[in-house]
C-alpha cells in the first residue's frame, strides 16, 4: 500500500506520525512510505534520516495522494480537501467532535480515531492516551520544578536544611501515576488522590500517600467503579466532600498537578479559587485538564497566569514539548493498529470482529459509523 505521512500544520504541534524505525519496518513489509518534506523536523528527524530508512520525500500534495495517511491530529478542511475518497486515516481525530467526524464522513474517506480504542490488554499497545498522558505527566513535573522557587529535594547543606517540596497529585491514571513517579524521583513528598478507589494500591506502589475520600452511598460507590477504566462524574455529595480533603491538603503542598479527566465531559472541578487562595505564595499549579475547560477554575489553556500568588500553568498539550519521544511512541501505537487492518498480503482489510477496530471505526462511505463516543 502507497502509506503517506503529512508535515502537521496545527498550531503548537511538533510531533510526526511516523519515524525512521517505524518507516523502516513498513517498507520491510512492502509498503511504499512517502514522508512530506520537514515532517520530522520539530520531532528532530531530518528528511535525510526517513530517506535512509527507506521513504520517499515529497510535497504534500504527494503525501496526501496516499491510500493510507498517518496523522497525529484530525484534519483541517485543507488537509482533507487533499485527501482522495476512499483513503483510509488514522490518527488521534477526537472521537468526541461531532461536526469533525462528519467533515471526514462527507470526504468520503474511512477515518480511525486510535482515542476510541479499548482500554483491553490487547489494545495496550496501540493506546495513544497512554503513550501520551504519560509523558505529559513527567512533563508536568518538569515544568513544576522549573517554576517553582525551591528545591525539589530534601537537602542537608553546610548553609543550611531545605525541606523536600510537597506535591499533591489529583487524579491517578496514567499521567497522574507518571506525575507521582516522577516526582518521587526528584525527592519530593508526594500524595495522590484519585475518585477510582482501585488506584490506592498503585499510588501507594510508587512511594505516594493516598488522599482517601470514601464514598457513603450506593450511588457513590457505582460511579467511583467507573466504566470501562474511565471516571464518570460523581454525585454533588462526593464532589464536596473531595474538595474540602483537597482544600486541606492544598494548604500544605508547594506543588499540585491535576490530571482528572472524564471522556467526552468538560473536566471537574477540583481545586476552587478559595482552595487556590490559600495556598502558600510561590507554590505551583500544572492543570493536565486545561484543553477540557480545566480541574482548577483559575486555569487559562495555554499561558501561565500567577493569581493569588500561585503559578497556574495551563499548557493544553504537553506532549508536544516531548517531541522526540511522543513521536517515537505514537508512531509504534499506529505502526501496531496498522497490524489490525491491513491483511497477509499488505492489504487493507476491515474486520468489524475485531473489536479494537470496531471501536476506531468513525466513517466509512460517505457515513458516520462510530460505534461508541
Ligand atoms: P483519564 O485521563 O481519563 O483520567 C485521569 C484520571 O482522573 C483517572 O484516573 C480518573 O479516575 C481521574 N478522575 C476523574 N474524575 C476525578 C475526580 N473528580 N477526582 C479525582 N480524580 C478523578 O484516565 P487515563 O489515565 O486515560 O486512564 C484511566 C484508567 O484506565 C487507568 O488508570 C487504567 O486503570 C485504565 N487503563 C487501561 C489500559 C489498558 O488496559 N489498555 C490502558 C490505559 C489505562
Amino acid at each position: 500500500m502507497h502509506i503517506g505521512v503529512p508535515l502537521e500544520t496545527r498550531p503548537g504541534e511538533t510531533r510526526v506520525a511516523a519515524t525512521p524505525e517505524t518507516v523502516k519496518k513498513l517498507i520491510g513489509q512492502g509498503h511504499q512510505v512517502t514522508v512530506q518534506r520537514g515532517a520530522g523536523v520539530l520531532a528532530s528527524v531530518p528528511d535525510s534520516a526517513y530517506e535512509a530508512a527507506g521513504a520517499t520525500i515529497a510535497e504534500a500534495d504527494a503525501a496526501f495522494a496516499a491510500a493510507i495517511l498517518l496523522k497525529v491530529n484530525a484534519p483541517t478542511d485543507a488537509e482533507l480537501a487533499q485527501m482522495q475518497p476512499g483513503a483510509v486515516l488514522i490518527g488521534m481525530l477526537n472521537p468526541f467532535d461531532n461536526a469533525n467526524i462528519a467533515r471526514m464522513a462527507e470526504r468520503g474517506i474511512t477515518a480511525f480515531a486510535l482515542e476510541a480504542a479499548p482500554r483491553t490488554s490487547r489494545a495496550q499497545s496501540l493506546d495513544v492516551l497512554s503513550s501520551q498522558a504519560n509523558i505529559a505527566g513527567y512533563k508536568a513535573v518538569m515544568i513544576a520544578a522549573n517554576q517553582y522557587p525551591r528545591f525539589m529535594p530534601m537537602l542537608m547543606t553546610a548553609a543550611g536544611t531545605v525541606k523536600a517540596a510537597r506535591v499533591l497529585i489529583l487524579g491517578a491514571g496514567v499521567a497522574g501515576l507518571q506525575a507521582i513517579a516522577t516526582a518521587k524521583r526528584l525527592g519530593a513528598v508526594v500524595e495522590a488522590s484519585d475518585v477510582r478507589p482501585a488506584v490506592k494500591e498503585q499510588i501507594e506502589s510508587l512511594g505516594a500517600k493516598f488522599v482517601d475520600v470514601p464514598c457513603e452511598t450506593e450511588e457513590e460507590r457505582e460511579c467511583a467503579e467507573g466504566v470501562g477504566g474511565y471516571a464518570r462524574p460523581m454525585p454533588a455529595s462526593w464532589m464536596a466532600r473531595q474538595a474540602q480533603a483537597v482544600h486541606e491538603r492544598a494548604k500544605q503542598a508547594d506543588i499540585v498537578i491535576t490530571t482528572a479527566l472524564i471522556p467526552g465531559r468538560q473536566a471537574p472541578v477540583l481545586l476552587q479559587e478559595a482552595t487556590v487562595a490559600e495556598m502558600k505564595p510561590g507554590s505551583v499549579i500544572i492543570d493536565l485538564a486545561a484543553a477540557q475547560g480545566g480541574n482548577c477554575p483559575l486555569t487559562e489553556a495555554d499561558r501561565v497566569v500567577v493569581k493569588h500568588g500561585v503559578t497556574i500553568v495551563g499548557h493544553s498539550n504537553l506532549a508536544t514539548l516531548v517531541p522526540a519521544d511522543a513521536s517515537a511512541l505514537y508512531a509504534r501505537n499506529l505502526l501496531d493498529f496498522l497490524k489490525l487492518v491491513l491483511d497477509q498480503d499488505g492489504q487493507f482489510q476491515l474486520n468489524l470482529e475485531d473489536d479494537i477496530v470496531a471501536a476506531c471505526l468513525m466513517c466509512r462511505d460517505g457515513q458516520v459509523v462510530r460505534t461508541n463516543g
